[in-house]
């Protein structure tokens, strides 16, 4: 039997401001996915939130892209909006940007994170999350946990991961990918992830067609979809780990640096990616920092085991602690970048209106 895991979100509602998700909303997202599993449209699901994106995970057999279950999903998140307006929290349905589903929920507003494939005896399933960046966060511990072997042993002692894995990249705005493959391609890979406001890690591949697909990550940018600011991307991932794919272990080793994101503070700002255990989803200081949450489970039949909270360990007080030192010093460098954003990555677009203000007392000079 081949699976699907489906894991898509949106931003439709959150209290205060963009700070979390309503247990209402949470609850209510529940019961439509219970009434799927009745309904025997999808197999399991799980809800939960990373700061204030709502993110329903769900497994199924009706492969990637199916319209039955993006628009079921759609439709959850229209009835999620709809009683976030009723309750009146803050940026109810920002990310539906559409007025009626049309076939498939990408370039609507949610994000996607989806993959297929024929399971194995023992499955381990990792899904992540962030808030307050955008979906090239990723890029980082992605190539840390699939292309270095200072992160993921597996790719020097473990036979089965010694040829590397397969890239698909995506150029976001020139809506371009390439496949490439490491190690032999990793200069040329990391010259395009390097920038990842605009190139994109997808998907990864092992080499080895029998063991498939390992990575997926939302691309989604809904800047670029609206045409204007309306919230930053916060993306999302899934991750088959184990038996020829990176273990657990290396995979949250990728996320050991807190390293710099784009997207904090009204999308506009650089902080660094804070991972935390779900009961500290919650973006607060200058809305934020930019958090990553981690849910562990074991799939069987299409049935998710767990979930098993990721980052919900001591040992990783440390990173927050050096998070939150990035953040003391990079919050006092104010309006400045690169704790702001340089101009054509920011959100908001004041500076033409202050020299338009000012275009009468601006002179030649040399
Ligand atoms: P408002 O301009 O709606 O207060 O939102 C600012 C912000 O938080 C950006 O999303
Ligand atoms: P979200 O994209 O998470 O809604 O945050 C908006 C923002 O800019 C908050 O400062
Ligand atoms: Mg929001
Ligand atoms: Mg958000």
């Amino acid at each position: 039997m081949k699976t699907t895991i489906s894991l898509i979100k949106a931003d439709i509602g959150s209290i205060p401001g963009h700070m979390t998700v309503h247990p209402n909303i949470l609850d209510l997202m529940e019961e439509e996915m219970d009434r799927a599993i009745e309904e025997k449209l999808i197999l399991d699901a799980h809800v939960f939130n990373a700061g204030d994106d709502t993110e329903l995970l769900m497994t199924h057999t009706k492969g990637v892209d199916s319209a039955e279950i993006h628009e079921f999903a759609w439709n959850a998140f229209v009835k999620g909006a709809d009683e976030a307006k009723e309750i009146g929290l803050y940026g109810a349905g920002q990310d539906l940007l559409a007025d009626a589903f049309s076939g498939n929920v990408k370039g609507m507003g949610p994000g996607v994170a989806e993959m297929e494939f024929e399971e194995r005896p023992a499955e381990p399933i990792l899904v992540f999350a962030m808030d307050k960046t955008e979906p090239g966060a990723f890029n980082f511990p992605i190539f840390r946990i699939f292309g270095d072997p200072f992160c993921t042993a597996g790719l020097v002692i473990d036979p089965s991961m010694h040829s590397g894995f397969k890239y698909t990249v995506v150029d976001v705005k020139e809506h371009k990918k390439i496949q490439m493959g490491l190690p032999e391609e990793m200069y040329d890979l990391l010259a395009l992830i390097g920038h990842p406001s605009r190139y994109v890690t997808k998907y990864v591949h092992s080499k080895d067609e029998k063991r498939g697909i390992t990575a997926a990550i939302s691309t989604e940018k809904l800047s670029l979809i609206a045409g204007k600011y309306i919230g930053k991307d916060d993306p999302v991932c899934i991750i088959r780990a184990q038996s020829g794919f990176p273990a657990v272990g290396e995979v949250l080793e990728g996320f050991s640096l807190g390293h710099i994101v784009s997207g904090w503070m009204r999308g506009s700002h650089r902080g660094p990616l804070m991972p935390v255990p779900l009961e500290y989803s919650q973006c607060t200081r200058f809305d934020g920092p930019p958090r990553v949450v981690g849910l562990g489970f074991q799939l069987k039949n299409g049935t998710l085991e767990g979930p098993v909270d990721l980052f919900d360990d001591p040992i990783f007080d440390s990173i927050r602690q050096r998070c939150a030192d990035i953040t003391d010093f990079l919050r006092r460098h104010g309006p400045f970048e690169p704790g702001m954003l340089p101009l054509d990555e920011m959100e908001y677009t004041t500076l033409p209106a202050v020299l338009t203000k000012l275009q009468d007392r601006l002179e030649d000079w040399e």
